[in-house]
């Protein structure tokens, strides 16, 4: 595949890097003549003085504790992720990638269209749901499990969509490289419950994702929260408005209804078979 459409770029190529996936087996080439092309402004980048050794930031310890990988991927979907994956990336967010952490140039990727960001994308039918619905607006993907990424490319080829970059890791390193208040929509949609006390930290809702959650997004932009578990209910509503959200609910109508533009998910559809009960939270950062 040749580059879809907005993420053509016009800069020569000259080699490739490997991205994530290669702790999983998995050869993903990302060209860098899918890279933005201008760099940030100098102030932009990471904090140095001129004529100075560049120093990089010190890489943060992260524990992921979710799945990478789950039973092996057909010949097809390896294909999706051999060839897809380069033209859709958003640009150098691994920590080999991107040392410096460079912002990324969120214009050159998307043309200057709003930006959203669906965290944990799972099979990914929201997203390229969204991504066709909004023509006018680029989202960004991130979901670390393989199995996920490799169904989504399936559907973006299906869906013939051209507005979605995908970044096939965590969505904290994400964070890292995304300007500050450049996102004017975020979901996380069915995030991993982590339903014993003792595991409450490892969920999203915590200051470890809130905080730069927060710092990208713009003032005035909504994040959606969709769960089936009460007390992650509990915890969205106590954590998420201590960093700078107000939740929007004004009855129960509000988080008992689903959103009018939504897909259900694999993950919703699993909950109600089971009995469980959605939640459908929309929280605006001031
Ligand atoms: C319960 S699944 C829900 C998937 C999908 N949103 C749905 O509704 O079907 C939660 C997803 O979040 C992803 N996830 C967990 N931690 C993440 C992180 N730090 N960055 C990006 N995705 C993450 C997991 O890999 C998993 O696919």
């Amino acid at each position: 595949m040749q580059g879809h459409g907005i993420f053509a770029r016009k800069a020569p190529f000259d080699g490739t890097t490997e991205c994530d996936l290669n702790t999983l087996g998995l050869k993903c080439r990302l060209k860098p003549a899918y890279r933005p092309v201008s760099k940030p402004p100098l102030q932009a980048r990471a904090p140095r003085a001129i004529g100075m050794p560049m120093t990089h930031p010190t890489r943060p310890r992260r524990n992921f504790y979710g799945r990478l990988k789950g039973k092996s991927l057909k010949k097809s979907q390896k294909e999706y992720i051999e060839e897809d994956l380069g033209p859709l990336s958003p640009g150098p967010v691994s920590w080999e990638e991107n040392p410096a952490r460079d912002p990324l140039d969120l214009d050159a990727l998307f043309g200057g269209r709003p930006t959203w960001l669906e965290i944990g994308f799972g099979g990914g039918e929201h997203l390229v749901h969204q991504a066709a619905a909004n023509p006018g607006v680029g989202i960004i993907g991130c979901e670390p499990y393989v199995n996920g990424v490799a169904m989504l490319l399936g559907k973006i080829r299906s869906a013939g969509v051209d507005n979605l970059a995908i970044y096939p890791g965590d969505v904290r390193d994400m964070f890292d490289v995304l300007p500050e208040a450049s996102i004017e929509r975020a979901f996380l949609l069915y995030p991993d419950p982590w339903p014993k006390t003792r595991h409450h930290r490892r969920r999203f809702v915590t200051a470890e994702h809130l905080e730069p959650l927060a710092r990208v997004l713009k003032p005035g932009a909504i994040f959606r929260v969709a769960t089936d578990i009460e007390d992650y209910v509990r915890q969205t509503l106590e954590q998420v408005p201590r960093h700078g959200f107000e939740w929007l609910a004004e009855r129960p109508d509000d988080w008992r209804n689903p959103w009018d533009d939504w897909l259900s998910t694999r993950y919703e559809q699993k909950a109600l078979r089971e009995g469980r009960v959605p939640h459908y939270l929309t929280f605006r950062k001031t």
